[in-house]
């Protein structure tokens, strides 16, 4: 530990993959770093904001598996933090976001240990603001609601079916697993016209999107192996973002729901 460094974790959000998307508090915070944890939604090129001195230390899924466990992590906070002085947990998106945040926070408190947040760009409204998406818009959406799709007993979220039945948009995260329940809890709202837009590793490079309506959105995701980390956007204001808006005009033009043109994926340019 430098001599001047008392323990302390800061909690920062890196914000959804972007990396040019982390705060610049975020960056300071890095800078000042002893030990990072790091997640896998958290963009790698982050670390270079830290001295090279600093333990970096993966503790996010590979291959869908935890390599640590959320005690493990809590543990390694505390360890590192007497150890070595100032840790940085850095989280995708934003802490607070389904990001288990408050609990690490509750955890290394409980050692005399002194915690900072820094707030993150979340995945839930950056990820379709890149995709032109407006969660709110005038005339067309009053209101979003942010869901998880996963509850912590693996069930899906009993706040969907609530979610369905509101005129607001709809984005729901680690749904992916459980897209079929959702589109039947929309349908059973006569919501099958209802554009949605799922998006695939948003803000980054690797970002792929598949878009439709409720109706037509499981074979989308199917033919084109969308798979997480996703997002799912579902409301009027997607046919309304000036980047898909083109996509929903043919199809009204076409006059019909066809499947070959759904089953367009727009790559990144
Ligand atoms: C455990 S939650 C963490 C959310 C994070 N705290 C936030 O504020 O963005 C992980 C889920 O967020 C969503 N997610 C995070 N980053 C994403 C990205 N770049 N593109 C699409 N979905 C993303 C996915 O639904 C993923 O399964």
């Amino acid at each position: 530990m430098s001599v001047f460094n008392k323990p302390k974790v800061t909690l920062v959000g890196a914000g959804p993959g972007d990396p040019d998307l982390l705060t610049i508090k975020g960056a300071k915070a890095l800078a000042s770093a002893d030990v990072i944890l790091y997640d896998a939604l958290a963009n790698k090129e982050l670390l270079d904001y830290a001295p090279k001195r600093a333990k970096k230390i993966f503790v996010g899924k590979r291959k869908g598996i935890h390599t640590c466990s959320q005690d493990d992590i809590n543990e390694m906070l505390v360890a590192n933090a007497f150890e070595h002085g100032h840790v940085v947990r850095l989280k995708g998106g934003d802490p607070f976001i389904f990001g288990r945040g408050s609990e690490e926070i509750v955890f290394i408190e409980s050692y005399g240990i002194d915690t900072e947040l820094v707030p993150g760009i979340s995945s839930s409204m950056a990820v379709p603001a890149y995709q032109g998406i407006s969660l709110t818009q005038r005339k067309v959406s009053e209101s979003f609601w942010v869901l998880t799709g996963t509850t912590s007993q693996k069930k899906l979220s009993a706040d969907i079916e609530i979610a369905a039945k509101s005129s607001a948009t709809v984005v729901i995260l680690m749904g992916m697993g459980k897209l079929h329940q959702i589109v039947r809890l929309f349908q059973d709202q006569n919501k099958g016209e209802v554009p949605v837009a799922i998006i695939q590793n948003g803000t980054t490079d690797n970002e792929r999107i598949g878009v439709g309506v409720v109706d037509t959105i499981e074979e989308i995701v199917n033919d084109n192996q969308l798979s997480n980390p996703a997002i799912i956007v579902i409301g009027e204001v997607v046919r309304h973002s000036h980047k898909l808006k083109s996509i929903y005009e043919e199809m009204k033009n076409s006059n019909q729901s066809s499947p070959s043109l759904l089953l367009e994926i727009h790559d990144m340019e």
